[in-house]
């Protein structure tokens, strides 16, 4: 008889935005004349840039000729691509990453999840409270985290690092010793984001005891700030220590189109092991790379006129960040991110929790967020709204949202 994973039992109730969507859902089943504005998951509205289509037309039409047809990928992706990346991601921002240092895949969730399997299996993770849940759901999947205290909602093999409004949202060196670190700067799903120096930090303390940092830098292109760096390899030291992931959905509006890469520099090593080999094993192996549409595709993000749509594209979901941020601190709500991210994050009223103050938004002002306590024990009492709607809905949202009333 077959016997199934049990950590995945272990894994406590539905992943949070299928929560999110069927109560969202039941809610206009229950009253279906209601317009309902969603400003939950982080998912994009805009359409993708004229720059973008044009390369995707064209790689179509190359796929359509046999002279210029292409079939699978090369393991690490295209090196069109992989230069393009190199050039305007890193050496344009002074980072020493060579091309056969990035892995080009469908994307960053796959990568945060995957990633954890290069590891051995009594390693120890610590991540950011309240937190992006792929990490620390995937290491349950793997066996790595203990067991769920549903009361506390702590894996007792997990150190929490909490990021509250005392910390300003950043987390602190923790006190007992990790072997894999999470961090995520700009930060869904506080919007808060950490300095260079706060970083440097972190890459001293990692190269310190021998841990290694997954940076996962999916809303860099929202930076704003100038203190705040684009890349963990900004920081010295980071090549021995830092893994770091990026993604083409928020900076280009590819969530459907599916495209992200990794790094991992060749100087990080465990002993004579270099974690590139592990992961090159385990691309050649378990991945058969992201379309050469796609590639094209994420080729264009470099262009100049790729660059100029999407720094358009960007502003548009900031204006709408700051709108919110905005509106509502006007309405007396503690709210902070927005600024280098597209997420805000703001307290609940009245001490409600954040699944309280998801109903009564749902009900009250029609609006859709997403409850903290979802991303962690330390979320509890907070709600996200993301910057990724309309910037129409936006206005609407936040007028719906003043105009609430609690009693
Ligand atoms: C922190 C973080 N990492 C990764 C992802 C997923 O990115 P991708 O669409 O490239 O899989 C998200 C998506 O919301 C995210 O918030």
């Amino acid at each position: 008889m077959f016997q199934v994973n049990e950590n995945y039992l272990k894994l406590p109730g539905s992943y949070l935005f299928s929560t999110v969507a069927r109560k969202q859902k039941e809610y206009l089943e229950a009253h279906p004349d209601k317009s309902v504005i969603r400003l939950s998951i982080g998912d994009v509205t805009q359409p993708l840039a004229p720059a973008i289509i044009d390369a995707m037309h064209r790689a179509v039409d190359e796929m359509a000729d046999a002279a210029t047809f292409r079939g699978y990928a090369p393991d690490l992706g295209y090196e069109f691509l992989r230069n393009a990346i190199v050039e305007n991601d890193y050496r344009a921002r002074g980072c020493q990453i060579d091309a056969d240092e990035i892995f080009v895949s469908d994307g960053a969730k796959s990568d945060s999840g995957n990633i954890q399997e290069i590891f051995a299996q009594d390693s120890k993770i610590a991540v950011c409270d309240p937190v992006y849940p792929v990490y620390v759901d995937t290491n349950v999947m793997a066996g790595r985290t203990g067991n769920y205290d549903a009361k506390t909602e702590i894996w007792s093999n997990v150190i929490y690092m909490p990021c509250t409004a005392d910390n300003g949202f950043a987390p602190v060196l923790p006190k007992e010793e990790p072997d894999l670190i999470y961090l995520c700067f700009p930060n869904n799903p506080t919007g808060s984001t950490i300095t260079k120096p706060q970083l440097q930090e972190w890459v001293d303390y990692a190269n310190k005891i021998g841990a290694v940092i997954i940076y996962d830098a999916a809303y860099e292109a929202y930076i704003t700030e100038t203190d705040v760096p684009h890349s963990i390899y900004e920081c010295d030291g980071a090549r021995t220590c830092a893994i770091e992931l990026h993604s083409f959905s928020k900076n280009a509006g590819f969530t459907g189109v599916r495209l992200g890469y990794t790094v991992i520099p060749k100087d990080l090593k465990c002993g004579d092991v270099a974690l590139h080999s592990l992961w090159a094993r385990r691309h050649g192996t378990k991945y058969n790379g992201a379309p050469y549409i796609v590639q094209r595709a994420g080729e264009a993000v470099y262009s100049a006129e790729g660059k100029a749509q999407l720094k358009e594209q960007v502003a548009y979901y900031m204006k709408n960040a700051a709108y919110i941020l905005n509106g509502l601190k006007d309405a007396g709500y503690e709210a902070s991110g927005g600024v280098n991210a597209p997420y805000i994050w703001l307290k609940t009223p009245d001490n409600m929790t954040s699944w309280e103050f998801f109903d009564h938004l749902l009900e009250h002002a029609n609006v859709v967020g997403t409850p903290g306590s979802g991303f962690g024990p330390s979320g509890e009492h907070y709600f996200r709204l993301t910057a990724f709607g309309s910037y129409e809905n936006t206005v609407e949202a936040i007028a719906r949202i003043k105009a609430m009333r609690f009693t």
